[in-house]
C-alpha cells in the first residue's frame, strides 16, 4: 500500500480529531494501570495532564505531520516543536511530543517514515538536534529510536530521554 505524509491542517476538524485521538491513545500507553480506569476516567486524567502543561498547537513553533493512505485514511502522526533549551539539552532543539501509528498499521515501517520526516523538518528549521522522551518499558519505540541513531542522553525514574544530532 502507498502512503503520503502531509502537514496537518490545524483548522480542519477531521485532522484535529485525529490529533486529539492519537495524543489520548499515546497518553494511555504511559499509564501503568490504564485498565483499572473507565474510558471516562481516562479522559479526565488526560484532560488534567494537558492542563498541567498547556500547549497551544496553533503556535507556529508546532508542526504536525499526518501519514495517510492515498484514499485518505489517517494511520499515523508525528508532533514536533521548535523548543528552547531545557534541563540537559543545552541548545535550541526539535522536540517530539507525540509519535503514533494506529495498531492495524504497525510493524510496517510507518513510524520510521514519520521520524525521518521529523528529522527533515528539524534540518529545515536550522536545528542541530532532535530529541524526545519515552518510558523505559516502551521497547517498540526505543528499538525504533535506537535503530535510527538516537542516543540515550539521560534516564530519570521510568523516563528515558533520547537525542540525535541532525
Ligand atoms: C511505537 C510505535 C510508534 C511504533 O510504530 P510502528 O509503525 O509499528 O513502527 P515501525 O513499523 O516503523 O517500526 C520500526 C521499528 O520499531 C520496532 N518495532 C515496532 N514494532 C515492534 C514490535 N511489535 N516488536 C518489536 N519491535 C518493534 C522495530 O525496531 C522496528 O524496526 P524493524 O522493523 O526495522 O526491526 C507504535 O507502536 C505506537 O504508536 N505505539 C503507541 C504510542 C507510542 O508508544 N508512541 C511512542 C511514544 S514515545
Amino acid at each position: 500500500m502507498d502512503f503520503i505524509i502531509r502537514t496537518m491542517k490545524k483548522n480542519d476538524s477531521s485532522d484535529k480529531e485525529f490529533f486529539d485521538y492519537t495524543n489520548f491513545e499515546s497518553y494511555k500507553t504511559t499509564l501503568k494501570d490504564s485498565e483499572k480506569y473507565s474510558e471516562e476516567e481516562l479522559h479526565k486524567k488526560f484532560q488534567q495532564f494537558e492542563e498541567d502543561d498547556p500547549l497551544d498547537i496553533n503556535e507556529s513553533k508546532h508542526s504536525v505531520f499526518i501519514l495517510e493512505t492515498y484514499n485518505g485514511i489517517k494511520v499515523g502522526l508525528i508532533w514536533i516543536t521548535n523548543r528552547e533549551p531545557f534541563w540537559r539539552f543545552n541548545d535550541q532543539l526539535a522536540w517530539i511530543y507525540n509519535l503514533h501509528t494506529i495498531p492495524e498499521f504497525r510493524k510496517q515501517g510507518l513510524a520510521r517514515l514519520l521520524m525521518i520526516r521529523a528529522e527533515e523538518w528539524a534540518v529545515d528549521q536550522n536545528l542541530n538536534s532532535i530529541a524526545l522522551h519515552v518510558l523505559n518499558d516502551n521497547t517498540f519505540a526505543r528499538n525504533l529510536y535506537e535503530s535510527l541513531g538516537y542516543e540515550l542522553v539521560v534516564t530519570h525514574n521510568t523516563s528515558c530521554f533520547y537525542e540525535k544530532k541532525v
